[in-house]
């Protein structure tokens, strides 16, 4: 597997596969790998001839009194796990080398970007749009994939890539569960024993709610009530959101009609957390 640090050295390898009619698969990620970005490597392996892990804490898209710094980091562990997986090329730049000497671009979703985390997070989406941008013209990837956990951004990126014509397809992949439910996340090394025992509560709360859709329930609202009783029955928890939205444009929905998210997030102490379904 091969290690770049720099734009330049992975454009050379992806100018290389293409000569050979290669397709590139890409993995956006910003580290401290696990099981959930592990299942994202495994189907890009599975659907393409080349796979590229990109490996950056972006910092363009945390606020200013967000967890950049305490973000974790293991760029060793990484690469096992990436080179295990059979991944071809590892990008791990430095903000320097993604961003020059100043950077005056970004690029913008507006409407689906305004609310659940977007409401809270204002820089968020246009930090993860930006980069995720400059890594589809790097990798010239044909395929990129990104989970479900991050429901929001998986909606967003998805409709960026059809707005601006972009020539890559976007795969989402399932959420990926510890045995208690909890979705996996790098985050989830932030809570301490007691906060970690509380957390489960996040999918306890959805999985009933998704039972009900699956028997036929459309009374979104009714379901969002159910999901904030039942978060509210844990002590360390406390509700940031709890919503129900259309899953073509994020905008509030009451009822379910066509494909509907089911997004929350949910402090564990100062730990948010994040998790969600979708209807079919
Ligand atoms: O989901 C993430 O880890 C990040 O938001 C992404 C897509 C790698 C962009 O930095």
């Amino acid at each position: 597997m091969i290690k770049a640090a720099t734009i330049a050295d992975v454009k050379k390898y992806v100018r290389e596969c293409k000569k050979s009619g290669k397709s590139i698969g890409l993995v956006p990620t910003m580290g401290f790998l696990h099981e959930g970005h592990g299942s994202l490597i495994k189907r890009a392996r599975k659907e393409n001839d080349i796979v590229i892990v990109s490996d950056f804490v972006n910092p363009t898209q945390f606020g200013p009194n967000e967890d950049l710094e305490a973000y974790p980091r293991d760029f060793d562990a990484d690469c096992r796990l990436c080179e295990s997986l059979g991944a071809d090329l590892i990008f791990h730049p430095t903000p320097e080398e993604m961003y020059g000497k100043s950077n005056y671009s970004k690029v913008h979703v507006d409407k689906l970007t305004a609310g659940l985390c977007g409401a809270v997070r204002p820089v968020h989406f246009d930090g993860v749009c930006s980069v995720v941008t400059k890594l589809f013209n790097i990798s010239e990837a044909d395929r990129a994939y990104f989970g479900q956990k991050d429901a929001q951004q998986l909606a967003v990126v998805s409709r960026m890539v059809a707005d601006l014509n972009y020539n890559i397809e976007i795969i989402g992949c399932p959420i990926i569960r510890e045995e208690d439910g909890l979705a996996k996340s790098s985050r989830n090394t932030y809570l301490n024993e007691e906060q970690r025992l509380a957390a489960p509560v996040l999918h306890r709360a959805l999985a009933k709610a998704e039972e009900q859709a699956r028997a036929g329930e459309k009374d979104a609202k009714k379901l969002c009530a159910q999901i904030t009783e039942e978060i509210e029955k844990e002590p360390l928890a406390k509700i940031d959101y709890v919503e129900a939205v259309d899953w073509e444009e994020l905008q509030h929905t009451d009822v379910i009609e066509g494909k509907t998210l089911f997004a929350i997030a949910v402090y564990i102490g100062k730990v948010r957390l994040i998790d969600n379904f979708i209807t079919e």
